[in-house]
C-alpha cells in the first residue's frame, strides 16, 4: 500500500510548507512529522516527501542521513537517548547508560526483540545542569527530559513509570 500521511498530518503538512519560503525549507520538520506519522524514516518514506516536496529524492536522503534525530530504521515503542558528553559524563552519565544495558538486555544502539525499547548514546543534549539525564522519545512523537538520575533509586522509578506507558504506545514497526 502506498504511503500517505493521516488526514490531521496532511494538515499538519500543508501549514508547514505554507510557512516556509520553499519545500526545501520544509524539509526538515516534514522530517519529524514523517516520523512521527510512520514511527522512522524508511526509504519509502523518504521517496515518499521527496514527491510531496518535489525535491530530489537524493537530498532527501542525504539530509535524513545526516542528522541523527531521524531515525533510519525502526525503534522501540521507547527510544532512550542517554547523553554522555563532559557534564553527564562527570555526572554518572556512563553509570546510567549501563544500568539501562542492565535492565533491557541490550547494548547501546540495540532495540529489545519485542519492540518496547531502543537504546541511544548521544550528545549533548543543552540539559546539562540537570546531569545525568536522558531524552525519551515514545512512539506517539512525544519528546520529555528526564533529570537527576544520579542513583539506582531514581532510575527505578523512572522505569516503572515508563513501563507503564508501554501498554498505551503502538509499535513502530507495525506504523508503516
Ligand atoms: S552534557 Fe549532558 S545534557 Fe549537556
Amino acid at each position: 500500500m502506498a504511503l500517505a500521511f493521516s488526514e490531521e498530518s496532511e494538515a499538519k503538512f500543508n501549514e508547514l510548507v505554507s510557512r516556509y519560503p520553499n519545500t526545501r525549507a520544509a524539509l526538515l520538520p516534514a522530517l519529524f512529522l514523517a516520523q512521527e506519522e510512520f514511527g522512522w524514516i524508511s526509504v519509502e518514506v523518504m521517496d515518499y516527501l521527496a514527491e510531496r516536496l518535489e525535491l530530489p529524492p537524493s537530498q532527501v536522503l542525504t539530509t535524513a542521513t545526516f542528522y541523527t534525530m531521524y531515525n533510519k530504521q525502526p525503534v522501540g515503542k521507547c527510544h532512550v537517548q542517554v547523553c554522555t558528553t563532559l557534564s553527564c559524563a562527570f555526572r554518572g552519565g556512563y553509570e546510567l547508560l549501563e544500568r539501562f544495558e542492565d535492565r533491557l538486555g541490550i547494548k547501546r544502539g540495540e532495540s529489545t526483540p519485542d519492540g518496547n525499547w531502543t537504546l541511544t548514546e548521544v550528545e549533548c543534549l543543552a540539559s546539562c545542569g540537570s546531569a545525568p539525564m536522558f531524552q525519551l522519545t515514545d512512539s506517539k512523537g512525544n519528546m520529555e527530559y528526564f533529570e537527576d538520575l544520579d542513583s539506582e533509586e531514581k532510575f527505578e522509578t523512572v522505569v516503572k513509570e515508563l513501563e507503564s506507558r508501554l501498554p498505551n504506545l503502538p509499535d513502530p514497526r507495525d506504523m508503516h
